[in-house]
C-alpha cells in the first residue's frame, strides 16, 4: 500500500496540482483509518478463500449465498459456453446482432420469476442505471427509500421525474409522498427487496397495498433476495407469497445465481420492449458474454433442482445469528443471511475487520458514505457453502476480537 503522507507524487505525468490534491486527500483518509485496502483472493469463491495478504480465511464476505460459484454444473456450463461461443460478443446487441443464448436466458429468468419477459444487462448496476430515465419523464414522480442501493440513487439522478426520498421503510412517509404526487401522470415506488447493508426485508405487502391505493408502479431491486428468499429462492415476492404482484423487478446474476457478471430487469412485455428501445445502458454497451449467459442458466437450473440449498442457507443463518447473539453481539435483527453488527465509528469497524482477518476470518467493515455517519459496521454474510465448522471458527474469532475491542 502506498503511504500518501510520505509519498512523493511529483514525478507523475498527471497534472501536478490535481495529483497532489488527490494524494493529500488519500493521506487524510489513511490518517483517519478509513482508507479502503483491496484484498486479493487467490482461488475459487467459496466457504473458505485464500487471501494473498492473510492466507486461508473463513469467508463471511461474499454474496455467494447459495454457494453456486464453484458448483461443477455451473462451472462446466461456463466452460462449454466459452468453447461454443468464444470469449465475448464484441457487439452492441441492437447494432451488431444479439445471441440466441441471451434470449434463452431472458426467457429463463422470466419463467423463474414468473414475469412476462426480461432483459439482461452487463450488471444490475446497469439495469438500475438504465431503468428510470427511459420509462419516466418530468410528468412523473419517483419515490425511493432513503437506503436504496447506490445504483438506484444514481439511476434516479439520470431521470427527469420529480424525486421523493422517504425515510427508510417508513410507510407513513411513503404514503405522504404518494399523496403529494397525485397530480403526476405516473408514480413509481422503488425499493430494495433486501437492503444490502442492513439485511432488512422491505415490507412488500404494505408497499403493494399503498401502490394500489395511489395507483403507483412498484419496482423492487431484488439483488440480495434472488436465489435467497422464499422456499425456492425466487426472492422477496416469494417470501411474502406475492408472485406476480411486483410490477418491475431488477436483480443481479452476480450474487446468488453463480456470481457471474450480469443483471436484469423483469416485467411485462411492454416494459421490457420499451427498455430494448430506449435503455441507454444496454443500447450503447455490450451484452453479457455468452458464457456468462450459459453459466447463469445452469445456476437457475441447479437452484430449481436443489431447493435444499435455500433451506441450508436458512439453517446456517439461524445458527449464526443465534450464536452471535449468544456471544453478546447485537446484530441488526432480521431473517436474511446479511448479518450486520453496528460498531459506530468507521475506523473502529475497519479495525475490527482487520483484526478478524488476522484471526483467519474474512469480514469487512463499512463506514460513511456507504452507510450513515456513526453507523459503521461489520457485515457478516452467511452462505449455504458454509458447514457448521466454518461458522464455529468464525464465531470463535468474533468472540475473541469482540472482547479484545470491547464490542462485547
Ligand atoms: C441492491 C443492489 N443492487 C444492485 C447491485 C449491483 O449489482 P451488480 O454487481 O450486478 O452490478 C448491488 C451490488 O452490490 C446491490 O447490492
Amino acid at each position: 500500500m502506498v503511504l500518501y503522507e510520505e509519498a512523493d507524487v511529483s514525478g507523475s505525468v498527471v497534472n501536478g496540482g490535481f495529483n497532489r490534491r488527490l494524494a493529500g486527500e488519500l493521506a487524510e483518509m489513511q490518517e483517519q483509518g478509513v482508507y479502503k485496502t483491496l484484498l486479493h483472493i487467490m482461488g475459487m469463491q467459496g466457504a473458505v478463500v485464500e487471501l494473498e495478504e492473510f492466507g486461508e480465511t473463513v469467508n463471511l464476505c461474499s454474496n455467494n449465498y447459495v454457494g453456486l460459484c464453484d458448483v461443477p454444473e455451473v462451472v462446466e456450463a461456463v466452460r462449454e459456453g466459452a468453447t461454443r461461443y468464444g470469449a465475448g460478443t464484441a457487439s452492441v446487441r441492437f447494432i451488431c446482432g444479439t445471441w440466441a443464448i441471451h434470449r434463452e436466458l431472458e426467457d429463463r429468468i422470466a419463467d423463474f420469476l414468473e414475469t412476462e419477459a426480461s432483459i439482461t444487462y452487463t450488471s444490475c448496476w446497469n439495469a438500475n442505471g438504465g431503468l428510470f430515465a427511459p420509462l419516466l419523464t418530468d410528468e412523473d414522480a419517483l419515490i425511493s427509500d432513503a437506503l436504496n442501493h447506490a445504483s438506484i440513487i444514481d439511476g434516479i439522478r439520470l431521470c427527469k421525474a420529480e424525486r421523493h426520498v422517504y425515510k427508510h421503510m417508513d410507510m407513513d412517509a411513503l404514503e405522504d409522498a404518494l399523496k403529494k404526487t397525485m397530480d403526476k401522470r405516473h408514480r413509481m415506488v422503488m425499493t430494495d427487496g433486501v437492503f444490502s447493508m442492513e439485511g432488512e426485508i422491505a415490507p412488500l405487502p404494505v408497499i403493494r397495498e399503498l401502490c394500489d391505493r395511489y395507483d403507483a408502479v412498484l419496482t423492487v431491486d431484488d439483488s440480495h433476495a434472488t436465489g435467497v428468499l422464499g422456499d425456492t429462492g425466487r426472492g422477496t415476492p416469494e417470501h411474502f407469497g406475492m408472485h406476480g404482484e411486483v410490477d418491475i423487478i431488477t436483480s443481479t446474476l452476480g450474487k446468488a445465481l453463480g456470481g457471474m457478471a450480469g443483471g436484469f430487469t423483469a416485467s411485462s412485455r411492454p416494459v421490457v420492449d420499451y427498455l430494448v428501445q430506449r435503455s441507454r445502458t444496454q443500447l450503447f454497451t455490450n451484452a453479457i458474454p455468452p458464457y456468462s449467459a450459459c453459466g447463469a442458466m445452469a445456476a437457475i437450473d441447479y437452484l430449481e433442482a436443489h431447493p435444499e440449498r435455500v433451506q441450508k442457507l436458512r439453517d446456517n443463518t439461524d445458527y449464526f445469528r443465534r450464536n452471535l447473539v449468544g456471544l453478546g453481539f447485537n446484530p441488526i435483527e432480521g431473517d436474511t443471511p446479511i448479518v450486520p453488527v453496528i460498531i459506530g465509528e468507521t475506523a473502529a469497524a475497519m479495525r475490527m475487520s482487520r483484526e478478524l482477518l488476522d484471526e483467519g476470518v474474512f469480514v469487512i467493515g463499512f463506514g460513511f458514505p456507504v452507510v450513515p455517519k456513526g453507523e459503521a459496521r461489520i457485515r457478516c454474510q452467511v452462505s449455504a457453502a458454509h458447514e457448521i465448522g466454518h461458522l464455529d471458527r468464525a464465531l470463535a474469532a468474533l468472540d475473541k476480537v469482540g472482547k479484545r475491542l470491547g464490542v462485547i
